[in-house]
């Protein structure tokens, strides 16, 4: 049975709020990631393990940091993780190490931004890293047919990297080319209006080391309408268009 308040009286939960001054508050579950941030030093992954830049991309780095003044050449943090991921591979812990001296900052100011964003392969990826988009858009275009024909074709679920080390495959939220869905980012490069037949033709070409054809695979241009153009379809009129004759 329920105890009913009468008016003036305070309910119990009422009482213990006043009581204990605090507040209290509900939440939602927490989302746990499956990825794990902290480093273990591992054979592939250790600071023993040495990285430096190349000459051609020390000189870009240099470039790169040229951008901003002496002080804070630290802003450049992002674009040489991102320059050095681009020469390893991945970010490992001798990358971070490297670019924190580079930078003359501690580690941890490296640490910290490596592991924020999410672009940073803290882990070894394969040659070919596919980030298929799975946000609303690309989702009603079909991308679970797409994460599905890549599981099934290469024999990984998402997240994994084929033994031979060709291809990792992750989810990623809105790629930025919602109008071309569904997309695969490989590598820097976007491939998009994609069928599962498409994807499995560019998997093999890839895996096959033939040259592909980056952006729309269904044939259109870049992003044009499918159905043809509905604007813009007739020659602009001239200069002085609706404008009063007397003017
Ligand atoms: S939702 Fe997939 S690119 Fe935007």
């Amino acid at each position: 049975m329920l105890a009913r308040i009468r008016p003036g009286m305070m309910s119990s939960a009422a009482q213990r709020l006043r009581m204990s001054g605090t507040r209290q508050f509900s939440a939602a579950a927490i989302q746990r990631s499956d990825a794990i941030f902290v480093h273990r030093d591992t054979p592939e992954n250790n600071p023993s393990i040495p990285f430096e830049f190349s000459s051609a991309n020390l000189s870009e780095a240099q470039t790169i940091m040229a951008k901003y003044p002496p002080q804070y050449k630290k802003a450049a943090m992002i674009p040489l993780l991102h320059l050095a991921q681009k020469q390893n591979g991945w970010t490992s812990l001798s990358v971070m190490n490297y670019i924190a001296k580079l930078l003359e900052v501690h580690p941890m100011r490296v640490y910290e931004v490596a592991t924020f964003y999410t672009m940073f392969n803290r882990n070894p990826v394969g040659k070919y890293f596919l980030q298929v988009c799975t946000t609303t858009p690309c989702e009603l275009c079909g991308a679970s047919k797409i994460v599905k024909a890549i599981e099934d074709h290469l024999g990984i679920k998402v997240g994994g990297t084929t033994p031979d080390k060709l291809f990792t495959l992750v989810e990623v939220e809105c790629a930025g080319a919602c109008v071309n869905a569904p997309v695969v980012s490989v590598n820097d490069d976007y491939f998009e209006d994609l069928t599962p037949e498409t994807t499995v033709k560019l998997l093999n070409d890839l895996k096959a080391g033939k040259e592909v054809k980056r952006g729309p695979l269904n044939g259109r241009i870049n992003c044009e309408p499918l159905g043809g153009q509905t604007s813009l379809t007739t020659p602009p009129p001239g200069p002085g268009f609706m404008v009063r004759e007397d003017l």
